[in-house]
């Protein structure tokens, strides 16, 4: 059909936000809240967490709460969905309820958990003044915090998320990691602020939280523990089906979703990773100008959703991490040698070379196996063990799960000091390859 955009069709034109694909894309993002109909199969946590919180209503103090499982199991979901709910029903009460939420992804130091949860309760309502905890000690930042909510509510829950993820990293080794020391202040704040009605939900992937907690903390913390557990593939499948309503009627195959789900089920029944490749399938039909969500649309939206996955990784490491990573990437993609495997001693002999190029130290054989053992730990190379001739030693050998030249990339990109090793590339390739000559003709 001839378009008519000259006879007034250039407004709606440019009005026009439909791709084709989605009617509401925001239904498949991770961060929205969900209506409770599309919630699936978390009927006992729901009921669970309800029981725990009752004494909310009854004038009492609810026990803290450890909720633990693996990433995507609906622990934020559930436990935000349950408290919002006590909210409202002791708003109705005319009883004000405080929650505060924090997420430690990106916090090191108790202190720094402290100042965010200062800053959450100097937003909240009832709450007028801004909270300054500058200058204090991690105790008396938290002593005046919850003091701040106790002349202005009835009752406090602190959330805290992913809890096992604030470690400091100057740290390690101490006696007392900064969970420890934050869950054990806070679930004293009842004994010295006076304040009888708070207690503290800590959420976790970690299924042996409790064993890293110290003593001291685990018997004031002591929780009530409520288990996530993973979906299977039809759940799963059902979590999509409750939002097939983000497309376009008639716009997603009828194995699309199916294809997802077991894709998710093999890894370990992860709702955020469905929904994830979904919403990732549709942007690749929008981007190929399809007219519908196919299958070859999954396959290459789990390769997109691993793409990230392994880049989020590779940013979170330290520069040391950082380094091997991008020895046994660039041995990998700048060899010569059609090599399967990466024998250690040339991953180390490489590292060198690149600490060299970048001016830095190496770290000891010792953080290097370490190292390469947590990279295995997160899905990112697998190691074999392989003997070299009958008078050498065993040695490990490496193989990268997914492509090398994207790793080496993306680790240049994230981190400056790697440009010495692009301006110097022809060194270091040398260097590869030198070391697997050498290597190979010994064997
Ligand atoms: N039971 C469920 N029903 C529907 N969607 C779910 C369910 N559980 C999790 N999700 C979706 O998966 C994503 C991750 O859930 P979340 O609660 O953040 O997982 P966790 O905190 O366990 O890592 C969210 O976008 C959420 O909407
Ligand atoms: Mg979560």
């Amino acid at each position: 059909m001839e378009s008519n955009l000259g006879s007034g069709d250039i407004s709606a034109a440019v009005r026009d936000e439909s791709t084709g694909i989605f009617k509401d894309r925001d239904l498949l993002d991770t961060n929205r809240i969900i209506s409770d109909d599309r919630i699936v199969g978390r009927d006992n946590q729901l009921s669970n967490l309800i029981t725990l919180f009752k004494p909310l209503i009854q004038g009492s103090t609810p026990p803290n709460v450890l909720a633990y499982g693996p990433s995507g199991t609906g622990k934020s979901l559930i436990v935000n969905r349950v408290l919002n709910e006590y909210q409202s029903a002791l708003d109705e009460q005319d009883e004000d309820l405080a929650t505060i939420q924090i997420n430690c992804e990106w916090l090191q130091t108790n202190f720094q958990a402290c100042e965010k949860l200062a800053k959450h309760v100097s937003q909240l309502d009832n709450v007028d003044e801004k909270i300054s905890v500058k200058g204090l000690s991690t105790h008396k930042a938290l002593t005046k915090t919850i003091e701040a909510v106790d002349a202005n509510y009835d009752a406090l829950v602190v959330i805290i998320d992913e809890v096992d993820l604030l470690v400091n990293p100057l740290k390690s080794g101490a006696s007392e990691s900064a969970f420890s020391a934050l869950l054990y202040q806070l679930s004293r704040m009842n004994d010295l602020v006076g304040f009888n009605d708070m207690s503290v939900v800590a959420l976790t992937n970690q299924p042996d939280f409790m064993r890293d907690l110290d003593g001291r903390a685990e018997s004031s913390f002591n929780p009530r523990d409520v288990h996530f557990d993973d979906y299977n593939a039809s759940q799963l499948r059902e979590i999509l089906h409750k939002r097939e309503d983000a497309f376009l009627d008639g716009v997603l195959e009828e194995d699309v979703i199916p294809l997802a789900s077991a894709i998710a089920a093999q890894d370990h029944g992860d709702a955020r990773k469905v929904v994830d490749l979904l919403r990732t399938a549709g942007d690749v039909a929008v981007n190929e100008g399809a007219s519908t969500v196919a299958e070859e649309h999954v396959r290459q939206s789990q390769d997109e959703v691993e793409k990230d996955r392994v880049l989020s990784l590779a940013k979170g490491y330290s520069f040391s991490k950082k380094g091997v990573l991008l020895a046994i990437s660039a041995t990998q993609a700048w060899s010569k040698h059609d090599i399967e495997l990466i024998p250690s001693p040339v991953v180390k002999k490489v590292y060198q070379n690149i600490c060299d190029q970048v001016g830095t130290e190496t770290k000891s054989l010792d953080s290097i196996r370490r190292y390469t053992s947590e990279f295995e730990t997160n899905g990112l190379l697998e190691s074999h063990r392989k003997s070299q001739g009958p008078d050498s030693g065993v040695y490990k050998s490496f193989v990268l799960n997914r492509q090398s030249g994207y790793l080496v990339d993306a680790l240049i990109s994230e981190e400056e000091r790697f440009e010495d090793v692009v301006d110097e590339k022809d060194v270091v390739m040398g260097r590869i390859n030198t070391s697997l000559d050498e290597f190979f003709s010994k064997s």
